[in-house]
């Protein structure tokens, strides 16, 4: 093994057999067990009930899930397949409402779509499904080494959220940044919070890196300013779910603390989100939809209830952290230091690179 693939075990989302094939997250750690698909409204659901999530891992699977709606309403109606497609895509796309990688992709089979012909459409978005797959697997590694370089001394570093393999086609945004720092040697400790209410920190972000042999400190969410006082971090490093056309960007729920109290503390704050993820029709954070999930989620754990009986819950999944509290987006077209409206409109209209 080399050391690129020594903390890189785990995948997600595999095609196998004309079918696609989940890891279902919502029952990570404790069992590990793989659902398969063949209908794109089943896909949709994967989505929506977070069997799969995560902004690139949300559209790699929504492009297979493209993949099956073309086959099913080819075998119903044969030539009239491009039309009787469009709700099946509609449904897809309401699935999740924040991660731009979803529409994204979605977007870009359709562009695909409309230069086929009436013949069987099956095996050329399959293989466009699959490029979109291997592309965020390609574009996690170079950002991993992107990130990797931006931390000069051996140090600890916090993460917020699963940013991981699981999140992704594979290897990861922000963890993809931690493999490759720790297997440089320049990690010292990764802290994950355990990020409530799905704890995606302490249910899948703790197993993946146990899985890979990556040293892991969990955290309640509320100690993480804490944390940063006793000094040893000296880095953030989160992923995104949408980044506006100023660089705000959008994470799971908790992210805008994070980088509040790393402000105050002078530590540095890392965002790594592949382009798909940036949104260049959103002008500002204020205009990235924020999904509102269940208050189930918050009054509950594990599907015991164990808030006070009556009491109401507020469940936003994400929160929008502004620009000015970010040092660098780590993108795999380069990156770009302290953003701007500017920086980011050179990243994206060039492949510009350490914008600074
Ligand atoms: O609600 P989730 O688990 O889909 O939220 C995931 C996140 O917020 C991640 O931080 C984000 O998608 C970046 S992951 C590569």
């Amino acid at each position: 093994m080399t050391n690129g693939t020594l903390h890189d075990t785990i995948r997600a989302i595999r095609w196998a057999d004309g079918k696609l094939h989940l890891l279902d997250q919502r029952k990570l750690p404790r069992e590990q067990i793989t659902l398969s698909y063949e209908a794109v409204d089943e896909v949709a659901a994967a989505i929506r009930d977070m069997v799969v999530r995560g902004a690139p891992a949300i559209g790699v699977t929504a492009a297979y899930g493209v993949v099956l709606a073309a086959r099913a309403q080819f075998l119903a109606v044969g030539g009239g397949w491009k039309s009787a497609i469009e709700g099946d895509l509609d449904r897809l796309a309401q699935s999740r409402p924040t991660a731009v990688n979803l529409f994204w992709a979605i977007e870009r089979m359709q562009s695909l779509i409309s230069t086929l012909t009436d013949e069987d459409p099956e095996p050329a978005l399959l293989q466009e499904a699959i490029v979109i797959h291997e592309e965020d697997i390609a574009a996690n590694r170079r950002m991993g080494e992107l990130g990797a370089a931006l931390i000069e001394s051996p140090c600890a570093v916090l993460t917020h959220c699963n940013t991981g393999s699981l999140a992704t086609a594979g290897y990861g945004t922000a963890l993809g940044v931690i493999r490759s720092a720790y297997a440089a040697g320049k990690i010292s400790a990764v802290f994950a919070d355990e990020t409530r209410p799905w704890l995606q920190g302490a249910r899948l972000t703790a197993w993946e890196c146990v899985q890979d042999n990556i040293p892991v400190t969990l955290l309640a969410d509320g100690a993480a300013a804490h944390l940063m006082k006793q000094g040893d971090v000296k880095w953030v490093i989160v992923g995104s779910d949408r980044i506006a056309a100023n660089g705000d960007v959008a994470n799971k729920i908790g992210t805008f603390h994070a980088a509040i109290a790393a402000k105050y503390h002078g530590i540095k704050f890392m965002v790594v989100a592949p382009t798909t993820t940036i949104d260049m029709a959103i002008a500002c954070g204020d205009e990235i939809p924020i999904e509102v999930r269940p208050a189930s989620e918050v009054l509950g754990l594990n599907g015991q209830t164990v808030a006070a009986e009556g009491a109401k819950a507020w469940n936003p999944s994400f929160d929008i952290t502004p620009a000015a509290l970010v040092d660098a987006i780590v993108t795999e077209r380069g990156v770009v230091l302290n953003p701007d409206r500017e920086k980011m409109a050179a990243l994206m209209s060039g492949g510009t690179t350490d914008c600074d």
